[in-house]
């Protein structure tokens, strides 16, 4: 058993190294995940292989709960509610590496270098378990979303932290002192609390995503605690990945961490939403068909509305019917559209879309001005231009899909209505817009239908298709934007 155990633990570590490389990109993503999936389950059979589990009859009945919770969860949450659902898996997670830590210190009351990782591993722990729970609230809507604060709010919980560091080292002093331990667990737990009731449910996603990392070092600090070598590294990818993630999804929205953590982002700016009466032109499907079959070169933004109708299917069906006709169709992935980091590539990995299709932001920007046709499907604040232009808006320099570069724009949604940052977007107003009001499945799967009627574009000498471009000819109508 002495050396099946480590040479478990290698292939386990390996699994979940490989996962996180495999997982970074779309066409490996689904090995990556069988790659951790196997890592865990060698971790969990070396585990109860290990000489000291005495019993293995709670281990089997927590095994049939936690499925029963689990399985269900899995295959019933819908697609957009994937970040609440993240949040509460990193809340039981930290919970259980807490309670891991407060069993060890009232077992054996571990001194030095012990004693500081189980203080690290329960700080973390329960701090993270509320902080979690709290972003679950907020993300599910059962709290209210908005951020809350106070005068002198940074300084209240700045103290109430330190203070549970303060106590957290005199228990590594003397961890015989055990009246002070029930005292550091309530200050970690309600850290937690204080931690997220300033921070808006916008920045929401950036700190599951630091949570994340929280849980992963508890899990770390757990490792030291039960000398166990898998945990430490499991728990360290976990940290590190995180970590890496929310720096890679602040970036994208253009927000520091500290801003994210003390400058109560995520206010919706009421005052830069009022409503506003201008003319936008507006199309039918039937004249967006012609357009397409048209065009040479299509670019598809999609965004948060193409995962709430459900649309990558029909839009697959269309991305099918235009490269029949020989136009190029491609795909602008920006890193933060929709509500979760992936959304997007998640949705058409989904719908089959060829992943060589896929493009991130800073490779297919420099195309939009070739493109002949720029079509947006439920986005709205990753193509705001306002971003760029406009040094007083809430999304200033956020980097975008630059769709206004595109020789004629086509947005699909149902109204005028602000996207998650709730700001007006001048993009709909422009002459080469046209919008395509209504929902984001209903308008492709008549898209879909016009183009099998509309006959194919005509090309001229030169190879050329002749790309119906006047929009402006386009029915004006004026838009009264709701917020
Ligand atoms: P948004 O700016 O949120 O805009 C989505 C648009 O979709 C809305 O304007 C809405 O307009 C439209 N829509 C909603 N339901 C629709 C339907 N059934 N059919 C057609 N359209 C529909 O989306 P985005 O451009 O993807 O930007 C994402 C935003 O979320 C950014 O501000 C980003 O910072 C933020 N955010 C992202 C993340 C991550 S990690 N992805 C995390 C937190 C926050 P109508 O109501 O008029 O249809």
């Amino acid at each position: 058993m002495d050396s099946v155990l480590p040479a478990l633990y290698i292939l386990a570590a390996a699994g979940f190294i490989l996962a996180l490389k495999w997982m970074s990109s779309p066409a490996t993503a689904r090995r990556g995940v069988i790659a951790g999936e196997a890592g865990m389950l060698l971790a969990v059979i070396g585990t109860l292989l290990r000489y000291e589990v005495v019993n293995y009859q709670w281990i089997l009945i927590a095994f049939f709960l936690g499925s029963a919770v689990g399985v269900p969860i899995a295959y019933l949450t819908p697609m957009t509610a994937v970040p609440q659902r993240t949040a509460i898996s990193h809340a039981f997670g930290a919970l259980a590496a807490a309670l891991i830590g407060t069993a060890e210190y009232y077992r054996h009351t571990p001194h030095g270098f012990t004693m500081g990782a189980l203080v690290l591993e329960t700080l973390l722990g329960f701090l993270t378990f509320t902080a979690s729970l709290m972003a679950f609230g907020k993300l599910q809507e059962l709290l209210p979303t908005r951020p809350m604060t106070y005068r002198g709010q940074n300084i209240v919980n700045l103290s109430l932290f330190g203070l549970a560091v303060v106590i957290g080292v005199a228990l590594v002093i003397s961890p015989e002192q055990t009246w002070m331990f029930p005292i550091f667990m309530t200050l970690s737990l309600l850290f937690g609390i204080l931690l997220i009731i300033p921070i808006g449910g916008a920045d929401m996603p950036t700190v599951i995503a630091l949570l994340n990392s929280y849980a992963g070092l508890s899990a770390s600090a757990m490792g030291f605690v039960l000398d166990n070598n898998l945990l430490i590294i499991a728990g360290a990818l976990d940290g590190s990945s995180g970590l890496i993630l929310s720096i890679i999804m602040s970036r994208a929205m253009n927000r520091s961490f500290t801003n994210i953590l003390f400058g109560a982002f995520g206010q919706l700016h009421a005052s830069a939403a009022q409503a506003t009466a201008r003319p936008v032109h507006s199309a039918t499907p039937e004249e967006a068909a012609e357009i397409l079959d048209s065009a040479r070169t299509v670019i598809v933004v999609p965004g948060y509305g193409m995962a709430v109708a459900q649309a990558q299917h029909k839009l697959r069906e269309l991305f099918d019917a235009l490269t029949r006709r020989g136009v190029d169709v491609k795909f602008a992935i920006h890193p933060v559209a929709g509500r979760m980091p992936g959304h997007m590539n998640v949705l058409l990995a989904e719908a089959d879309v060829p992943y060589d299709k896929l493009f991130e932001m800073d490779e297919i920007n420099s195309e939009f001005p070739m493109a002949d046709v720029a079509l947006i499907i439920g986005a709205n604040d990753v193509v705001n231009p306002a971003a760029q232009t406009d040094k007083t808006s809430p999304i200033a320099g956020m980097p975008i899909l630059e769709a206004y570069k595109a020789r004629t724009v086509m947005v699909i949604k149902r109204s005028m209505s602000p996207g998650f940052a709730g700001i007006d977007n001048d993009l709909y107003y422009m002459d080469k817009t046209l919008m395509l009001f209504g929902d984001a499945k209903a308008v492709l799967t008549s898209i879909v239908k016009e183009l099998g009627a509309v006959p194919r574009a005509v090309e001229n000498g030169n190879g050329d298709r002749q790309l119906f471009h006047d929009v402006s000819t386009f029915t004006t109508r004026t838009a009264e934007k709701k917020v």
